[in-house]
């Protein structure tokens, strides 16, 4: 499997704190049948976090990778971010951006509570950069808990929905859990991933995700949602 989205690289966000965490992370995900990472720190969020830029971010790939294959964790790490997109904030510049794996899937965020107008507008902006948006977790935001024809709206326009394995598995709260059910039962979802940020809590365990589509979804493709998909879109390539 291919893990999306992913607080794997230590000190640059709210995810893994120590290289330790990050390689107990990436055991985690290892035995679970992992074997590829998109590194996906916050950006956008935190400028004293973020210095360094996008070089600071494909170094720290480089030496987590180099300490994954020094313990002999079979994970490859791929460099992206997971960029906020907000009202009054530009798009950094094609230097600074951090794509998924230098692909043109760029994997953004918005506010829980951000108004569908902003939202609209900034998919836009990405677009018309040239970038194709991958929507992280839209089962979390409020306007698409009360609104779910939004994501019908956002996959007809070819963006991409990525839900959160969390959401799925009802720890990120009774309105992500019924979101993420409905919009896989009305087949909007292209990937799932873990969004995790330790190997306590958040973890990129995904072996309950598993079970769980199978009991609760078995018309679901977990094999596209978690490999295909999150494969061709690390080649650049269109999604299914
Ligand atoms: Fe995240």
């Amino acid at each position: 499997m291919i893990d999306l989205h992913c607080h794997i690289l230590p000190g640059l966000d709210d995810g893994s704190d120590s290289m330790d965490t990050s390689c107990r992370m990436a055991a985690i995900a290892a035995a679970c049948g992992i074997r590829t990472i998109a590194a996906t720190p916050h950006r956008g969020i935190d400028p004293a976090l973020e210095a360094g830029g996008a070089a600071r971010v494909r170094a720290d790939v480089r030496a987590l990778q180099q300490e994954l294959d020094r313990w002999e964790i079979p994970v490859r790490l791929l460099p992206g971010s997971e960029l906020l997109l907000r009202a009054g904030q530009p798009l950094p510049g094609p230097d600074s951006l951090l794509t998924l794996n230098g692909s043109r899937y760029l994997l953004v965020e918005f506010y829980f509570d951000e108004h569908p107008a902003v939202m609209e507008r900034k998919l836009q902006e990405v677009e018309a950069a040239g970038l194709v948006p991958v929507i992280a977790h839209p089962e979390r935001y409020f306007c698409v808990q009360r609104n779910p024809s939004l994501a019908d709206l956002w996959a007809e326009k070819g963006r991409v929905l990525q839900v959160n394995k969390g959401s799925l598995l009802g720890s990120l709260g009774e309105g992500a859990y019924l979101t993420s059910a409905l919009l896989l039962r009305r087949e909007l979802v292209s990937v799932i991933a873990s969004d995790a940020h330790h190997f306590r809590r958040r973890t990129p365990e995904l072996r309950g995700l598993l079970e769980a589509l199978e009991e609760r979804f078995p018309a679901v493709d977990a094999d596209l949602l978690l490999r295909k998909n999150p494969e061709r879109i690390l080649r650049d390539l269109p999604i299914h």
